[in-house]
């Protein structure tokens, strides 16, 4: 089944982890593949990966959190005469963890904020741009469990995750009628290098919480967003999706 077969999808911090996960799943059912990512040595180890598998892919560095990166990026995609119909933005940092918030610096907490929150609003704002004249499309943003229950020891990252539902809460609505979706995803712990960065004390908090006493797999995340980013998902929008084994909440 080629599901995206004729679609452009950029897939933000699609060089690793949880963003390459979609990008392999999207593009072994059709799309285009862009991925944006600040770290242009692991995204062409990603796109050689693709290839490996007969699958093409291409790449621009983007920093999400800097508007003249994100509009550039777009703007690239345009003048290669593509039209992107999906974004997912992956791209994330978690930030000080496993220390109380009296401990945390303001410039690590903004910092957080600005690539996962400031990051998420830009993607949403330039994909919105580039879809509104086709009226479709359909945007993801990667939250977190942290953002709907709040993780201890990660403030930053909480508050960051709970502003993106926000986020796709409140444009969700906006373009509700624009044939545009603009979902999010809360998963729990995915072992990625992301959370073996992580403090283990951390970790161990975040996996003990899950009833399904797991993690979570790429596999299953990249089904979930690839439902969502696909034209089947057509009357869902402004919702935040669980993806915690048991963990969830509203
Ligand atoms: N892994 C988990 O357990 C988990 C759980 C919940 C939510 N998430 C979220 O899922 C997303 C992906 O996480 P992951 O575990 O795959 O992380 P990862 O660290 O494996 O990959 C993140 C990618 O984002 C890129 N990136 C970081 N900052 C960027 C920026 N400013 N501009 C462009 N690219 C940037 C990195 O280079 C990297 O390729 C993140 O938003 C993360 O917060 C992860």
């Amino acid at each position: 089944m080629k599901r995206f077969f004729g679609q452009t999808a950029i897939v933000t911090g699609g060089a690793q982890g949880i963003g390459f996960a979609i990008c392999k799943k999207l593009v072994s059912e059709g799309a285009k593949i862009w991925i944006f990512d600040r770290v242009e040595g692991l995204a062409q180890e990603a796109i050689s990966k693709l290839e490996e598998q007969g699958f093409l892919a291409s790449f621009c560095k983007v920093d999400v959190s800097d508007e003249d990166s994100v509009r550039s990026g777009f703007s690239h995609i345009a003048d290669a005469g593509e039209t992107c119909s999906i974004v997912v933005n992956s791209a994330g940092v978690v930030g000080p963890n496993g220390i109380k918030t009296e401990a945390v610096s303001l410039e690590d907490f903004e910092q957080t904020c600005r690539v996962n929150l400031t990051g998420s609003f830009l993607m949403l704002k330039y994909g919105l741009k580039a879809m509104l004249p086709q009226k479709y499309g359909r945007i993801l943003l990667i939250a977190s469990i942290a953002g709907k229950e709040g993780n201890a020891g990660m403030c930053s990252y909480s508050a960051s995750k709970a502003g993106v539902i926000g986020l796709v809460k409140a444009a969700g609505k906006e373009y509700a009628e624009d044939g545009i979706t603009i979902n999010a995803v809360a998963p729990a712990t995915i072992n990625t290098r992301m959370v073996a960065g992580m403090a283990p004390a951390q970790v161990k908090y975040m996996t003990d919480k899950i009833p399904m006493k797991r993690c979570g797999t790429l596999e299953e995340i990249s089904n979930l967003a690839a439902w969502i980013v696909s034209p089947e998902a057509s009357f869902n929008t402004g919702f935040t999706f669980d993806m915690t084994g048991g963990r969830a909440v509203f």
